[in-house]
C-alpha cells in the first residue's frame, strides 16, 4: 500500500500544518479548500513559517522552494481522485464530514484511504456511510501541527489491519509518533486533557487560586510547556466546550460536564487568543 499522493482537505490552522509536514516529508500534497481566499490564506500561512526558517537559517531557500514546489491547491473536490490518501480536516461537524466523504466516493480510486483529524466525532460513524468503511482511519494531529510530534492513529471495528499499519507507518514517515488508539470518544490525548482543563476552570470557580496562579501552578510545579489558562486560551474555549458536551453526551460522566463559567464565557464571545480575549487578554 504505497502513500506517494495525500490530499488534505481544509487549510485552516490544523489543515495547513498537515499539508506542510505532508510536503516536508517529500508527498505530493494537494490541498482543497471551498473558496480561493481561505486557500491562499493557508497556503500564505505555509510559505510565510517557511520563509521564517529560511531567514532564521534553519533550512535553504532550495529546501523552502522543493517543499513548496510538492504542494498544490485546488477548490475542487474532483481534484482529490489522484490521491492515496485523502486527511479530512473540515469543521467538527458530522453532517459536513459525511457529505464530503460521499463526494469523495464519487471521485476516489478503490484504493484510496480515508482519514479524518477529527478531535471527538467518531471514526466509526463516519467510515460507515463511505463505500469504504474498511479504508477509514482516524489520523489526529495536534496543534501547532509542525512542532507537536504526536499523531493518533485511530481504528475503528470496521477498519482493515493492513490499512491500520499503512497509516501508523504515514504518520511515522511524517517524522511524528504515532500511538494507536480504538475509536471512543476523545481517544487518548482529548480524554484525559478536557477533564483537566475542566478542572482547572472548576478550581478557579472554587478560588483555590487565580488564572496565573494555577497556570504557574501547573508549569512549574509539572513541567507542562503551558499552564491550563494559556492552553484553553490556545485551543479556543468554544472548541473545548465542544468537546466536552460531546465527551460528556457519550459518557455521561461529570468530569466532562463543561462548568458554567467556560460556557458563559463561550456565550460572551471570549474564545481565547483568536478572540482576542479569554482568560487572558491578546
Ligand atoms: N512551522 C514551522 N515552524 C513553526 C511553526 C510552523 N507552523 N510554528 C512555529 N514555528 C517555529 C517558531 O517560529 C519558533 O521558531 P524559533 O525557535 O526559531 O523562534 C519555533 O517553531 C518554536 O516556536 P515557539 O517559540 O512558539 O515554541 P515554544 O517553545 O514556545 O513552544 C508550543 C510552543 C509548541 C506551542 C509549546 O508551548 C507547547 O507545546 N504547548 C502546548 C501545546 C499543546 O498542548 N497542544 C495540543 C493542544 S490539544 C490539540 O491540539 C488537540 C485538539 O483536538 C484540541
Amino acid at each position: 500500500m504505497q502513500i506517494k499522493k495525500v490530499g488534505v482537505v481544509g487549510c485552516g490552522l490544523m489543515g495547513s500544518g498537515i499539508a506542510q509536514v505532508c510536503a516536508e516529508a517529500g508527498y505530493e500534497v494537494l490541498v482543497r479548500e471551498v473558496a480561493q481566499d481561505l486557500l491562499d490564506k493557508g497556503l500564505k500561512r505555509i510559505g510565510g513559517f517557511l520563509q521564517k526558517g529560511v531567514e532564521k537559517g534553519k533550512l535553504t531557500a532550495e529546501r523552502k522552494a522543493e517543499v513548496l514546489g510538492r504542494l498544490k491547491g485546488t477548490t475542487k473536490v474532483e481534484d482529490l481522485g489522484g490521491c492515496d490518501l485523502v486527511i479530512e480536516v473540515v469543521t467538527e461537524n458530522l453532517a459536513v464530514k459525511r457529505e464530503l466523504f460521499q463526494a469523495l466516493d464519487g471521485v476516489c480510486g478503490q484504493d484510496t484511504i480515508y482519514a479524518s483529524n477529527t478531535s471527538s466525532l467518531s471514526v466509526t460513524e463516519m467510515a460507515a456511510t463511505t463505500a469504504r468503511p474498511t479504508r477509514f482511519v482516524g489520523l489526529h494531529f495536534f496543534n501547532p501541527v509542525p512542532l507537536m510530534k504526536l499523531v493518533e492513529v485511530v481504528r475503528s471495528p470496521l477498519t482493515d489491519p493492513a490499512v491500520f499499519e499503512a497509516a501508523y507507518a504515514f504518520g511515522r514517515s511524517l517524522g511524528k509518533v504515532p500511538v494507536k488508539a480504538t475509536d471512543k470518544t476523545g481517544f487518548i490525548v482529548n480524554r484525559l486533557l478536557v477533564p483537566y482543563l475542566l478542572d482547572a476552570v472548576r478550581a478557579l470557580e472554587n478560588g483555590v487560586g487565580s488564572v496565573p496562579d494555577i497556570d504557574e501552578g501547573m508549569k512549574l510545579g509539572c513541567g507542562y510547556p503551558m499552564g491550563p489558562f494559556t492552553l484553553l486560551d490556545f485551543v479556543g474555549l468554544d472548541t473545548t466546550y465542544f468537546i466536552a458536551n460531546i465527551l460528556f453526551e457519550e459518557f455521561r460522566e461529570t468530569r466532562f460536564a463543561p462548568p458554567p463559567l467556560l460556557k458563559r464565557m463561550v456565550l460572551a464571545g471570549h474564545l481565547g487568543k483568536k478572540s482576542g480575549r479569554g482568560f487572558y487578554t491578546y
